[in-house]
């Protein structure tokens, strides 16, 4: 494998509401930080309140948000940083033109059923949305497709997120993007 230890790299995340993609990315950051990487986060929740706000969760407001967010990532990257982004990026589609856009990109889908994300409901949005109090709520009743060749899966089922963080960075490391003597 090539070494692109020096390279800036995207880690996409994607997956439902919930899934474990923030609590992850925090983990990878701090990990990425102490190997001396130069790390930016782009979580959807924060770019709502700034870069996307006004945005609501049409399919063509997602795909704006997606595609933003895909923008920055790319600055980012070409001036040497990993970006990792946190959002649940629902359609293959957009998310396909962000891996084109950015070109050193690792998709990282945190998989979860959905009856697991509505016992732990942690910002309690899933129980409004089975009640009917939010419409288009993304895994309940709006759609969600699962990207067919993710470089990682983490089955946050099972998997406890120090494990999904463990598991993404050997994947770095087995991509060239990472020396294991820097993690
Ligand atoms: S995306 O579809 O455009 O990628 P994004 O990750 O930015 O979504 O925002 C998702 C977050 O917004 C969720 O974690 C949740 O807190 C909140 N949210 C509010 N309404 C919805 C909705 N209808 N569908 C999904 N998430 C929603």
């Amino acid at each position: 494998m090539s070494d692109k230890s020096e390279k800036g790299f995207v880690i996409w995340f994607t997956g439902l509401s919930g899934s474990g993609k923030t609590t992850i990315s925090h983990i990878l950051i701090e990990k990425l930080k102490a190997a001396g990487k130069k790390v930016e986060a782009l979580d959807g929740d924060v770019v709502r309140t700034n870069l996307s706000k006004g945005l609501g969760f049409s399919k063509e407001d997602r795909d704006t948000n997606v595609r933003r967010i895909g923008f920055v990532a790319h600055l980012l990257q070409r001036n040497g940083v990993v970006a990792i982004t946190a959002a649940i990026s629902p359609y293959a589609e957009i998310r396909d033109e962000s891996r084109e856009v950015c070109e050193d990109f690792v998709e990282v889908f945190t998989k979860c059923d959905l009856d697991t994300l509505v016992g732990r409901d942690t910002k309690g949005l899933y129980k409004k949305a089975i009640a009917g109090e939010i419409k288009g709520f993304t895994g309940v009743n709006d759609p969600y497709e699962d990207p067919k060749n993710p470089e990682v899966v983490c089955d946050t089922n099972k998997e406890t997120p120090e494990e999904s963080a463990e598991k993404i960075l050997k994947k770095l490391e087995e991509l060239g993007y990472i020396k294991t003597a820097q993690v």
